[in-house]
């Protein structure tokens, strides 16, 4: 078998275009463009280079942004100060602190500290609980993004057994809750994987649907894969290559060209589930500032 390739570039693409039309509707029936404020702490390089993919597609779908920069040595309480003053600014609709944060802050605290109607991250245990009963909320950008990648594909979820490889609080967990809840695009049979499990291939080998965010090159390998599973590889490490300009390539958490000969369907990287994280930020950004998620009264 040869695995499908799951365009994310042109699935984001589409989707973006599709939310330029929204916001264009939005601002022509006598509404101001929608804010997303964006908050960076110290300088990370790859932080800086996730905001400005964030900030450019802002740009291109019409939502107005800037960013503030705080130097990494600020405090809990001033980052939180700010954060309040931005809670309070009704030209913000959306706010996005992006992660990680230096170790000396809690990002638990920080993150509790936004207003959950302003959390277009979906971060706040707030919308994660939402989540959890299956109520309507902001759904964490990458397992947004991949349910929308389902849908565009026609991959069938439903009574799938679904395995998701790392827990984390940005993609591993809230996306075994949309696989496994009802009234979202889940209803799979949902196993959750993380490094105290033992004998993962025993699992990941069972999977119809696997997803892996691991954070770590060549976790996965063709012989831990089942014949015509969907894989959906969540990974973006840097690992060193001579041969580029920046001394360094972008690999998923996958072996990409094993496993695409038994796969069905496959995502690549880059181009795969990245472009669809930010699509998804643009579509929570518009819905805080409709107040879809939370109408006021
Ligand atoms: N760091 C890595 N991914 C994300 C994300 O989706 N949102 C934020 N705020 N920080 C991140």
């Amino acid at each position: 078998m040869s695995a499908k390739l799951i365009d994310g570039k042109k699935v984001a693409e589409i989707t973006m275009n599709l939310l330029k039309e929204d916001v264009v509707n939005w601002v022509n029936a006598g509404n101001r463009r929608p804010f997303l404020k964006v908050v960076q702490v110290g300088n990370d390089p790859a932080s800086t280079t996730y905001i400005g993919s964030k900030t450019r597609a802002c740009r291109q779908v019409g939502i107005d942004t800037d960013t503030t920069h705080l130097p990494d040595t600020v405090s809990a309480k001033e980052l939180k100060a700010a954060i309040r003053s931005f809670n309070e600014d009704d030209l913000i609709d959306g706010i996005l602190v992006q992660l990680p944060l230096p170790s000396h802050l809690s990002s638990h605290d920080v993150i509790e500290s936004i207003d959950h109607r302003k959390d277009v991250d979906g971060f706040h245990p707030m919308n994660v609980g939402r989540l959890t009963v299956d109520q309507p909320t902001f759904r964490s950008c990458t397992p947004a993004g991949i349910f929308e990648l389902f849908q565009y594909y026609s991959i069938q979820v439903k009574s799938k057994h679904a395995v998701v490889v790392g827990a984390s609080n940005i993609v591993g967990s809230p996306m075994a809750i949309m696989l496994s809840r009802e009234n979202t695009t889940g209803k799979a049979t949902t196993t959750i994987c993380h490094k105290f499990t033992k004998d993962l291939t025993s699992h990941t080998i069972a999977a119809d649907i696997l997803v892996v965010a691991a954070g770590q090159p060549n976790l996965i390998k063709a012989e831990m894969v089942k014949e015509g599973a969907v894989v959906i590889d969540v990974g973006i490490n840097r690992v060193a290559d001579e041969t580029s300009d920046k001394g360094y390539k972008l690999v998923g958490d996958c072996d990409f060209e094993g496993i695409r000969k038994k796969a069905s369907w496959i995502t690549p990287v880059p181009g795969g589930v990245g472009p669809m994280t930010v699509a998804m930020l643009m579509k929570n950004t518009l819905l805080a500032a409709k107040k879809s998620i939370y109408p006021e009264d």
